[in-house]
């Protein structure tokens, strides 16, 4: 009996310990998650006296990051801030302290500690940068009851598991702006990344005005491109929110636009080099073995280099297939003269060359994994795209890299470009339990989130990066361990609307496109399809006859429809959890969307159509029916008749195919549960 009782009480203790984990988890909409964290019974009510003291050396990171806590809290809670703005040399009732400047290295340390008690939160830090980061997580943990809003009592102690947390985003494929570029710097900054990897050239564009090749942007840009004094104003916002530009040059492949602008680069002689149009991989390569091309590197990157201050400076490299090579004589004769067997040899003679370009320069090499060759010298960085990681495959190319003793950054899982789901990416764990050395281990320096912008342009690219990025951000962040999925959505549902905060636009710019596709007409119903809509994924868009080329609209249906599609994932949910256990609140929600999807195609017929929705009438219609056959089936739990059968039947199939480059997501739910009525 006694020894029932002793069981009984450990599995309660355990019961309650690992019911709390549970509970603080959902408790705090906080990610990335901190490392660790200990709750008080205190509460730091906000009130117009909240005033922000700083200890330590500011050059003026602290203080502005101050002023912005300080603006997003006045609006989060409504309070009115009295004085409220940064002092010095007086005691706030916030106090930061931190010891030391950071110089925005791989090596600085990001760590805090932040502690709420009633009266007092401090931060306290070894960097400003920690200072920074220690803020986000104070303003993430503003909450509020039915009278006030006030931060909850907290010790927060916390540092990053890695210390590469980037976002790439491709400017040349589709030309993004500076504003476009500071929104999502502030958005990366609010959920702790710290690398923006701007990838400024490839066959579509260069973006970068050069005073010393000033044809590169006055040919091969559209007049799209960013002058110096933009790229300065990005650098040092960027570094004022604690968070490193990375440029990206793209060589020797991925050249059309260079090559517009220098066709004496190029590696075939009478070729019309002009701005490519189409996404893909094309010939145009620069010429390896001229020697004006180094010449032209040499001054090229040296003038750029003292744009870009970061200690690391990307060349590309990535899907040459050198058939410009193949085709030139010359090459050829260069290649057996230098007994340079393949293509793959020739760019590493290339990139050993831009190595000790970048070398003089004080800038560290960093290419796609098409670099990593036996010759390549060890202080290259690998930046890993191709190649699947544990948890999915073993060993990719990360892995290699860190094994072949180079330092590596992870992108293969975070090709968020691709529209894949959050699970997915949520899911890449960059290490795994692959065993590898301590020294190999700190090989990987972390990840970066890559933001092709083949079918992006400024008004829907915050839609394709936010908010999954912050989800690969706590991949990138937090430890290992964290990864539950339905914890993390619940959180991540709260930082989404929150992006809003800093101007980012992935929720409001869905209505802004249905609106003008509609030409301002009633679109509840619309965005009732586009909750459970998602656009073709992998690149099936650019498939089935339709190419996207720069100037394709990216203002069509597919673009106001999103990956995770909100409704669709409710729906799934809901159905499996009738079907596996008969749940009848499932039972109900799921009734309930049914019924909604059923009358949505009356309502799509009030929509006056126009060329730019009308292929999607028949695809509403077909959800109605399907919608309304499997309702009335899970009403009266009979079978469906022999007609209504072959309708639904017909119906999902048409639903199976995608239409104007969306699938439905709810489709296999669909099909489950007319299985299921089929059974019954
Ligand atoms: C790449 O996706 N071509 C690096």
């Amino acid at each position: 009996m006694k020894k029932n009782i002793f069981i009984l009480m450990l599995c309660n203790v355990l019961w309650l310990s690992c019911n709390s984990q549970t509970n603080i988890n959902e408790k705090y909409n906080l990610m990335p998650w901190p490392n660790d964290i200990i709750e008080n019974t205190s509460k730091f009510i906000i009130n117009s006296g909240i005033t922000i003291s700083i200890n330590g050396e500011d050059e003026g990171r602290v203080y502005k990051a101050a002023v912005n806590f300080l603006r997003r809290l006045s609006n989060r809670s409504g309070v009115f801030i009295d004085k409220g703005f940064p002092i010095t040399n007086e005691k706030g009732n916030i106090i930061i302290s931190f010891e030391t400047v950071s110089s925005l290295s791989i090596n600085d340390d990001e760590s805090y500690a932040l502690n709420i008690n009633n009266n007092t939160i401090t931060i306290k830090a070894k960097t400003d940068v920690g200072a920074l980061r220690g803020l986000e997580t104070l303003l993430q943990l503003t909450a509020n009851d039915d009278a006030k809003y006030y931060f909850p009592g907290v010790t927060i102690n916390d540092s990053p598991r890695f210390v590469w947390r980037g976002l790439m985003i491709d400017v040349s494929r589709h030309f993004q702006p500076i504003d476009v570029l500071k929104r999502n710097l502030r958005a990366m900054a609010s959920v702790k990344m710290n690398v923006f990897h701007w990838h400024l050239t490839d066959d579509q564009g260069f973006r970068v005005e050069s005073k010393v090749y000033p044809k590169l942007h006055q040919l091969a840009s559209d007049g799209l491109y960013y002058t110096q004094i933009q790229i300065k104003e990005i650098v040092n916002y960027a570094s004022d929110l604690g968070i490193r530009v990375v440029p990206e040059f793209d060589v020797p492949g991925h050249a059309s636009a260079f090559l517009t602008a220098y066709p004496e680069l190029s590696s075939k002689e009478d070729y019309n080099y002009t701005i490519e149009r189409y996404s893909g991989v094309f010939d145009p390569t620069l010429n390896p073995t001229k020697e004006i091309t180094y010449k032209f590197l040499d001054n090229l990157f040296t003038e750029m280099a003292s744009l870009f201050p970061d200690a690391y400076f990307h060349i590309g490299g990535d899907e040459n297939e050198g058939k410009h090579w193949d085709e030139n004589k010359d090459i050829q004769a260069f290649m057996t003269a230098n007994n340079l067997k393949t293509n793959h040899e020739l760019q590493t003679y290339f990139n050993i060359r831009l190595e000790k370009i970048l070398k003089k320069l004080n800038k560290n090499l960093m290419g796609w994994d098409e670099i990593m060759t036996p010759n390549m010298p060890k202080s290259a960085v690998i930046h890993a795209w191709r190649g699947e990681n544990e948890g999915l495959i073993k060993g990719g190319s990360l892995i290699s890299a860190a094994k072949a003793g180079y330092k590596t950054v992870l992108s293969n899982g975070f090709y968020i470009d691709r529209m894949q789901s959050l699970e997915y990416h949520y899911s890449v764990e960059p290490i795994g339990n692959i065993k590898l050395t301590e020294k190999e281990h700190a090989n990987i320096l972390g990840g970066e989130a890559t933001m092709w912008s083949e079918l992006v342009t400024p008004l829907t690219i915050d839609s394709r990066i936010w908010p999954r990025t912050a989800a690969i951000a706590e991949r990138f962040w937090s430890k290992k361990e964290v990864n539950n999925l339905e914890n993390m959505k619940l959180r991540l549902n709260d930082v989404s609307y929150k992006l809003e905060e800093l101007g980012i636009t992935h929720i409001r710019n869905r209505d802004v496109i249905l609106r003008s596709i509609t030409n301002n007409q009633d679109i509840s119903t619309l965005i009732d399809l586009s909750k459970i809509c998602e656009p073709l994924k992998i690149y099936e868009r650019n498939k089935n006859g339709v190419e996207y080329k720069t100037f394709s609209p990216f203002s069509l249906f597919a673009d106001a429809c999103v990956a995770d599609a909100e409704d669709a994932v409710i729906f799934n949910k809901e159905v499996k959890a009738y079907l596996e256990n008969s749940n009848n609140e499932s039972l109900e929600v799921v009734k309930k969307s049914l019924k909604k999807w059923s009358n949505i195609h009356n309502s799509f017929q009030e929509i006056k159509i126009n060329s730019k929705i009308k292929d999607l009438e028949s695809f509403s219609e077909n959800i109605s029916i399907a919608s309304e056959i499997l309702l009335m089936g899970l009403e009266t739990k009979k079978k469906i008749s022999l007609n209504n059968q072959t309708n639904l039947t017909l119906a999902i199939n048409v639903l199976k195919e995608p239409c104007m480059d969306v699938e439905l997501a709810i489709i296999e739910s669909l099909e489950k549960l007319s299985q299921f009525l089929l059974q019954v």
